[in-house]
């Protein structure tokens, strides 16, 4: 599993093998502006800080120009993590937590020395 943080947030959600930035995000409570779910509005752009991402379908460059892909923007709906990945999202896609109660269970855990695990939002609040 790797793991996506989110820059502005200062969480780290584990993502599940094959699934979608978008997906992750809302496993784990989390909205943003979003439409389609399949790489066709290119309203879910993020960009991608650190990592790398895949895509399992094609983005069509009318969606999504080379020059923005250069840039490390990426459609989240589409964009699958190769490895830990680290993502801003704009300010306009209303990133925001809806539910909570659940983001726990999606935050990525951190083996502690005798055996138990912390999460990260317990790792940054000390
Ligand atoms: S939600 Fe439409 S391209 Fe991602």
């Amino acid at each position: 599993m790797v793991g996506i943080t989110l820059a502005e947030v200062g969480i780290t959600l584990e993502a599940r093998d094959g699934e979608a930035v978008t997906d992750t995000l809302l496993r784990a409570g989390y909205m943003m502006r979003m439409a389609c779910r399949r790489g066709g509005c290119g309203l879910c752009r993020v960009h991608v800080d650190e990592g790398s991402t895949v895509y399992r379908a094609t983005v069509a460059e009318s969606v999504l120009p080379t020059s923005e892909r250069e840039e490390g923007i990426v459609l989240a709906c589409r964009a699958v993590p190769t490895c830990d990945v680290s993502i801003t999202v704009p300010v306009a896609s209303k990133l925001r937590c809806v539910t909570p109660l659940i983001t726990p269970y999606a935050l990525r855990k951190q083996p502690q020395p005798g055996g138990r695990d912390v999460s990260t939002k317990e790792v940054a609040s000390g």
